[in-house]
């Protein structure tokens, strides 16, 4: 497994094998791998002759300062689970060279609604730290396929925009969220949680799956009351948002309508790890 931690090096590496016709999968992430992670790296492999993945914690889809100090990272542990599942190339680039200029990186990209509502509204300037960064990383690796997982809902709504409004030459592959055994969606930020926070996290996802069977049943705003509620009967969840949105728009549902459309997105601070998830509710 090759690793670069330079630009023109990983482009002029990547042009050559681009060049000789081979396909490139890749696979964005901040490092802390875990097995999501890993499964969209399994999955590229299997579909690309080429498999990259980038670590890069990106300061600028930070809205606070905090959150990005205590980022996990572990980038000589997270070379060895890549080299093990067979990633090809490794991108792992210092801010200074993503980054190098004094003048904030921008994008001129307006979003609409999509970044307006849920973590668009709690954090401010994020997907377009995100939108930033992903279409740098794409300009550098200029891959065939791209794999995000579906955890990050909004995220993948937001970087589909931007390829489809910009013309980007990548194909989007949204993956399905990987899941501990007890529910709780695979996230770095799982590893802060206390042994005590960790035991009450499926929980996020038991009420998920409670919504999604009383869904069509319950009326749109009652749902999401009781959703809110029954987490936080227990000690240490704090929910900032329970959204039942439109799976493309991400608008807020009023009604079921258009119910095959519905999906119900959740942020919540269990102590002070913020956790998100969702579940598509009639599919
Ligand atoms: O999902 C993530 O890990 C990040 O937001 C991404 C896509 C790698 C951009 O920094």
């Amino acid at each position: 497994m090759k690793q670069f931690s330079s630009i023109p090096e990983t482009a002029e590496y990547l042009r050559n094998e681009r060049n000789q016709g081979l396909t490139i999968g890749f696979v964005p992430t901040m490092g802390a791998l875990h097995e999501g992670h890993l499964d969209l790296i399994r999955r590229s492999k299997r579909e690309n002759d080429l498999t990259v993945c980038s670590i890069f914690v990106n300061p600028i889809q930070f809205n606070n300062k905090e959150d990005l100090a205590k980022y996990p990272r572990s980038l000589a542990r997270d070379s060895i689970l890549l080299e093990e599942s067979g990633c090809d190339l490794v991108f792992a680039p210092e801010a200074e060279e993503m980054y190098p200029d004094q003048e904030p990186a921008s994008l001129n990209l307006s979003f609409g609604m999509l970044d307006k509502v849920m973590e668009g509204k709690f954090r401010p300037g994020h997907f377009n730290g995100v939108a930033i960064v992903v279409k740098k990383l794409f300009d550098i690796v200029q891959p065939t396929c791209a794999y995000f997982g579906k955890k990050d809902y909004q995220q993948l709504a937001i970087i589909r925009y931007m390829v489809n409004t910009l013309g980007l030459p990548v194909k989007l592959i949204p993956c399905e969220t990987i899941r501990d055994a007890d529910g709780l969606a695979m996230s770095s930020r799982n590893a802060r949680l206390t042994v005590k926070e960790r035991s009450l996290a499926p929980e996020i996802y038991a009420v998920l799956l409670q919504v999604k069977k009383a869904a069509g049943n319950m009326n749109v705003n009652e749902l999401k009351e009781w959703a809110i509620n029954k987490l936080q009967e227990h000690t240490g969840f704090r929910v900032e948002y329970f959204e039942i949105g439109d799976k493309d728009s991400l608008m807020p549902l009023a009604d079921w309508d258009n119910k095959n459309k519905a999906v119900a997105f959740i942020a919540v601070f269990l102590g002070d790890v913020r956790l998100i998830d969702n579940v598509e509710l009639f599919l």
